[in-house]
């Protein structure tokens, strides 16, 4: 018998680990790699955070706190909820964690049963399978492919709803397309969710401050109050506050999935770093002023690589309205032969050979499950980004 746990077998290994192995495998050999693979804002932490975190060092704030976070965060998270999403939530329906992450698996590792089904819209964020999966559950994969925009359509969702449906899982803006529901077209997927009263809803609202064009947010217990009692809105500072590395990530939702969520975190990684969630205080109490500078720049950035990749030959980009990541198509690359001699059958050679013979780091469709496609990622410099599109251009037109 294995000493490892079974549960390992249902999970697979990240393929996004081949790219940025072999990535820095060149990188190290001395060869000019950029990467386009990062899922984190190039941004430092704005000041008035790192100021609030080091005065919660100088006054001891370093001790333990309550497993789910301190009441202050927790003020604060309501207080967001209010003003930005007009949703209502008392300090003891939120929950605080360690990124994101954690907020998501203590969710699923809360709630699901063998056998229960979550329906995930594919391209998705990479964890969702496989936190499904280590919790137990059937992750059910519902396609929505560059014809939608790479947005569910109603029926898509009906057609994967099942009587063990569990959890929708909903993430708009979207890592990896960028993608964001407009009011109407999330109205039309929660109509399709009042219809089955059995199925949850984990919204993903990582991305919520990353939108471009006056694109307005919108997460689906607003547009549909009726939802509320079965929806956990979950959200976090990672991205909008380039916070990545400090780990903090929030949730609100109904009194006895937050308590189950908080005995779970309690027997695992107790609370969040105190110091962190000081920061995190300051993050959504203070000046939200940067968001637009930054998107600035985000908007910038993504025009400029949509038009450069929609211009280099057999790729089409749409135009995403939020995130930081776009998902080119290489429908058009199929079956065509490098100038390395490698053969472009799907998007993971078209991403091996790009990084082997161009050093452009990308991570392939087939990661995200939707394919032929890549996702890249402009959180990095204009110059970076420009020098990177100029050569996918190149490698494209060498193709024969
Ligand atoms: C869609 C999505 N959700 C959640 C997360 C997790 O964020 P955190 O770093 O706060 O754990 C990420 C991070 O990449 C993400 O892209």
């Amino acid at each position: 018998m294995s000493f490892l746990s079974a549960t390992l077998d249902r999970v697979k290994p990240s393929p996004t680990i081949a790219v940025t192995t072999l990535a820095n495998e060149l990188k190290a050999a001395g060869k000019d790699v950029i990467g386009l693979g990062a899922g984190e804002p190039d941004f430092d932490t704005p000041e008035n955070i790192k100021a609030a975190a080091k005065a919660a060092i100088d006054a001891g704030k370093t001790k333990y706190t309550a497993p789910d976070g301190i009441p202050e965060l927790k003020k604060a998270i309501c207080e967001k909820f209010k003003r930005d999403n007009g949703l209502d939530y008392t300090p003891a329906q939120v929950s605080v964690g360690t990124g994101g992450k954690q907020i998501l698996y203590n969710a699923l590792m809360a709630t699901l049963n063998p056998g229960d089904e979550v329906v995930i819209p594919a391209p998705y964020w990479v964890s969702y399978p496989d936190m499904v999966l280590l919790a137990g559950g059937e992750p059910v994969i519902a396609e929505a492919g560059a014809d939608t925009a790479y947005k569910l359509t109603p029926e898509a969702l009906e057609a994967a709803i099942t009587p063990k449906t569990k959890w929708f899982i909903f993430n708009s803006p979207s890592n990896p397309t960028g993608a964001a529901y407009s009011r109407a077209e999330l109205k039309a997927l929660t109509d399709v969710l009042m219809k089955h009263p059995h199925v949850w809803v984990m919204s993903d609202d990582m991305y919520e401050h990353l939108v471009y064009d006056d694109f307005e947010f919108c997460t689906p217990a607003e547009v549909e109050p009726g939802l509320y009692e079965r929806t956990l809105t979950c959200n976090g500072v990672s991205k909008a506050y380039a916070m990545t590395g400090w780990r903090i990530g929030y949730a609100a939702g109904p009194q006895p999935l937050i308590a189950a969520m908080r005995k779970i975190q309690s027997q695992s990684t107790s609370n969040p770093c105190s110091v962190s969630q000081w920061a995190a205080v300051e993050a959504l109490n203070g000046t939200q002023d940067f968001i637009p500078a930054n998107n600035e720049v985000f908007k910038r950035r993504r025009d400029m690589v949509v038009e450069m990749l929609n211009a280099a030959e057999g790729i089409t980009c749409p135009t995403p309205e939020g995130a930081f990541y776009v998902y080119p198509s290489i429908e058009g690359c199929i079956g065509k032969s490098s100038a390395g001699g490698a053969l472009i059958e799907n998007d993971e050679v078209f991403a091996k050979a790009l990084l082997e013979e161009t050093g452009v780091a990308v991570v392939f469709g087939a990661a995200f499950g939707l394919s032929p496609c890549f996702r890249v990622s402009y959180a990095t410099s204009d110059e970076n980004l420009k020098k990177a599109c100029e050569r996918i251009q190149q490698f494209c037109a060498s193709l024969s």
